[in-house]
């Protein structure tokens, strides 16, 4: 499980988990690793399967360790639960149960095909994996990724307003790599006004990337009719709201799983303040502007007691990149999450204390 563990951290976060999973032996030795990497790619368990194929490996008779329930849905992949049980594999371990309605239930119909499956194994480590996306999950609203591209003393744009670019090319080609993952983009009406944006994913020589985020702008000023954030795809909306859980409701009935967060300043500091971000990605350039937009007002901190905390996280290429002259920074939030998911329902369940135990007396 811990190499389960591990290799989830390979994904990016999102509107999935990370998920990682390991193929065993009878005899218990590693014969595949696989994980998931991102929305819309395998699962863990059918990227784990694969692998094990490319090896010419057969798979009759193996235990599978994952971190999460195999899933049980058609969504943009096939149910994992069916593609274990048609590859053979005789036992699965997993760590949690999958919160995720659609998905549950892969472990009933693993042992209604005859598959030995036991969980909670590692279930501590697997839930603070994902602990934002379970948050969001439990909570019906989508992940919200952050981002901000600034300067050495934390500054979005000049006295001008000028603001593009800050950050190198290679910063920006990653940031559209991003938008090309998201399902959502959101900015305030002050950057509409002020910088006129496409917020379109765009390769670098400025063509359209296949997949295109909704693109939301926040707050109660009309948005121009010749905006081009408008765009002429129909993937636009006007969130008439100052309220940043109100945006993220009307996003998730909307289907929205994942938003990124671009700005400016007040869009950052009003999520922020709200508990309302799971990862942080800031682009540092190595550029002073003395003046200009702060990244973020005020948070409604008065004393170094009541810091926002964040951990570096090494998910999706780590938590300290470089990219051209900049560095990006990558976060996850350490407030904790709101609820965690149900007990297991299989019949071999391991005990949490237990599981720890195997994990511990395992190392
Ligand atoms: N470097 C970067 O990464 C980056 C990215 C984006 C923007 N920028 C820069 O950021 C600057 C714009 O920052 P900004 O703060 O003026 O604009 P903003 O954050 O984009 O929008 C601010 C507006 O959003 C609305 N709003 C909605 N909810 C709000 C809330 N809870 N609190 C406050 N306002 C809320 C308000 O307008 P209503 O009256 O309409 O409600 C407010 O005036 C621009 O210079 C732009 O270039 C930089």
């Amino acid at each position: 499980m811990d190499v389960a563990l591990a290799a989830a951290l390979g994904g990016p976060r999102g509107a999935n988990p990370l998920v990682g999973a390991v193929v065993l032996s009878p005899g218990g030795e590693q014969l595949a690793v696989g994980y998931h990497r991102g929305a819309g790619t395998a699962h863990a368990e059918a990227d784990a399967i694969l692998e094990a194929r490319r090896q010419g490996v057969d798979l009759a008779g193996t235990t599978m360790v994952v971190t999460l329930e195999p899933c049980n849905h058609v969504g943009r992949t096939g149910p994992c639960a069916q593609a274990i049980i048609e590859a053979g594999i005789s036992k699965v371990i997993y760590a949690v149960d999958d919160p995720h309605d659609p998905a549950a239930g892969g472990a009933r119909t693993l042992q209604a095909a005859g598959v030995d499956v036991e969980s909670g194994l590692a279930a501590d480590q697997a839930l603070n994996l994902n602990r934002e996306w379970f948050d969001a999950v439990a909570t019906k609203r989508p992940f919200v990724t952050l981002h901000i591209a600034q300067t050495l003393d934390s500054r979005i744009a000049a006295v001008d307003g000028t603001s593009q670019w800050i950050s190198s090319p290679e910063s920006l080609a990653d940031n559209h790599g991003l938008r090309g993952l998201i399902d959502a983009i959101l900015v305030g009406t002050g950057t509409v006004l002020i910088d006129d944006p496409r917020l379109t994913a765009r390769a670098s020589d400025g063509s359209l990337a296949e997949r295109q985020p909704l693109r939301a702008v926040m707050g109660l000023r009309d948005v121009p009719e010749d905006a081009a954030v408008r765009g002429t795809d129909g993937l636009f909306v006007h969130l008439k709201t100052r309220d940043p859980a109100e945006a993220l409701s009307q996003l998730f009935h909307q289907g929205v799983r994942h938003v990124m967060v671009e700005g400016g300043s007040s869009i950052l500091s009003t999520f922020l303040a709200a508990g309302l971000v799971d990862e942080l990605i800031v682009y540092l350039a190595p550029t002073l502007l003395g003046s200009g937009t702060p990244a973020l007002n005020d948070l409604g901190i008065t004393t170094l007691a009541d810091a926002q905390h964040w951990a570096w996280d090494e998910a999706g290429g780590g938590a300290v990149q470089n990219l051209g002259n900049d560095l990006r920074l990558h976060l996850r939030s350490m407030r904790s999450a709101a609820t965690t998911p149900a007990a297991s329902t299989t019949k071999n369940s391991i005990p949490r204390s237990e599981a720890a135990e195997y994990v511990t007396g395992g190392h």
